[in-house]
């Protein structure tokens, strides 16, 4: 029997919302790896989370607002309940702005819009990695794991203040780590490609930004949850025993290209079978 590389692991996941979530995807994989798993969401969202969890053999879901200290510290209370007071892994998978400040000028956005994004958006990975801490440190040590964009370092039009959102979170990834190192406990984060979740399709121009991906990456097609997930494994497993505080692209390629490079030369042409077509059918078959 394959060795599974989370076996025994326990770990917390914030941010699924739905199938679609990136947050998803990760559960899914650590499941597959013999992962135990508790979730954290907004609490309007936890029956319908309670009933995904139950697909991954776990009960435990707690409602936890991260713009709300006190609920931060009941969520990890609970976990370290669930879980013997110890905790291996931590995914921060999370991420907000107002409508109003993802898209047009970003000239435009209200110091209210700004601290919204960054506390939901950047402050909530530290405040969860203050309240891992204790739990992590009971284990021997543990992996965080949060999810960036290339909106951090380059201007994505419309991304806008998610951008500096994403530009402070990495920052926190590299500050946290230096912090909670000594105690055996990395910080990491995965950036992805754009992928069609609630809160991503909402960005002006999204879809234009997937088919960019397909026809212009060396790997010519766009990012699933799946690719996302194997990644989050191996920062989460003991493989990446050694790695901290890095921002690792999962974005096929796309983040080595020049601005303007075009459609790459061996993308297939239109009314050909795709790459993704192709990934799709091979997912499926496994
Ligand atoms: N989808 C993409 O293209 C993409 C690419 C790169 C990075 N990301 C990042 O991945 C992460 C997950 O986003 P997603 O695309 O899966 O979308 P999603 O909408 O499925 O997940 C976002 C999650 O954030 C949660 N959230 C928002 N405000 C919260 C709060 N105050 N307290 C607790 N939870 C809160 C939502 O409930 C939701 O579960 C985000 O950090 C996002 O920026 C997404």
């Amino acid at each position: 029997m394959a060795v599974r590389l989370l076996e025994g692991k326990k770990a917390l996941v914030s941010g699924v919302a739905n199938r679609r979530s990136i947050a998803w995807g990760i559960a899914q994989a650590f499941h597959e790896q013999g992962a135990r798993l508790a979730f954290t969401c907004l609490e309007s969202a936890c029956r319908r989370v309670a009933k995904l969890a139950a697909e991954l053999d776990s009960d435990l879901v707690f409602p936890c607002d991260v713009s709300r200290d006190e609920e931060i510290s009941r969520a990890f209370e609970e976990v370290g309940r669930a879980f013997d007071g110890e905790l291996n892994v931590l995914v921060h998978s999370i991420a907000y702005a107002r409508l109003e400040d993802l898209g047009g000028e970003f000239l435009t956005v209200s110091r209210e819009g700004w601290r919204v994004a960054l506390e939901t958006s950047a402050y909530s990975l530290v405040a969860m990695a203050r309240a891992a801490r204790p739990l992590m440190k009971a284990a021997g040590g543990g992996s965080i794991l949060t999810l960036s964009f290339q909106g951090s370092g380059k201007v994505v039009p419309s991304y806008n203040v998610m951008g500096v959102a994403k530009a402070a979170l990495e920052s926190a990834v590299r500050y946290l780590a230096y912090d909670l190192g000594p105690d055996g406990i990395r910080v990491n984060a995965l950036s992805p490609g754009p992928i069609p979740t609630a809160s991503a399709v909402v960005i002006e121009r999204f879809e234009e930004s997937t088919r960019r991906v397909e026809a212009q990456s060396p790997l010519l097609r766009s990012v699933t949850l799946q690719d996302v997930g194997s990644a989050a494994v191996f920062y989460a497993a003991d493989a990446s025993g050694m790695i901290t505080g890095s921002i690792l692209n999962v974005d096929g390629g796309m983040g080595i290209l020049i601005s303007g490079a075009g459609p790459h030369p061996r993308a297939p042409k239109p009314g050909a079978p795709s790459m993704q077509n192709a990934e799709g059918r091979r997912q499926k078959a496994e």
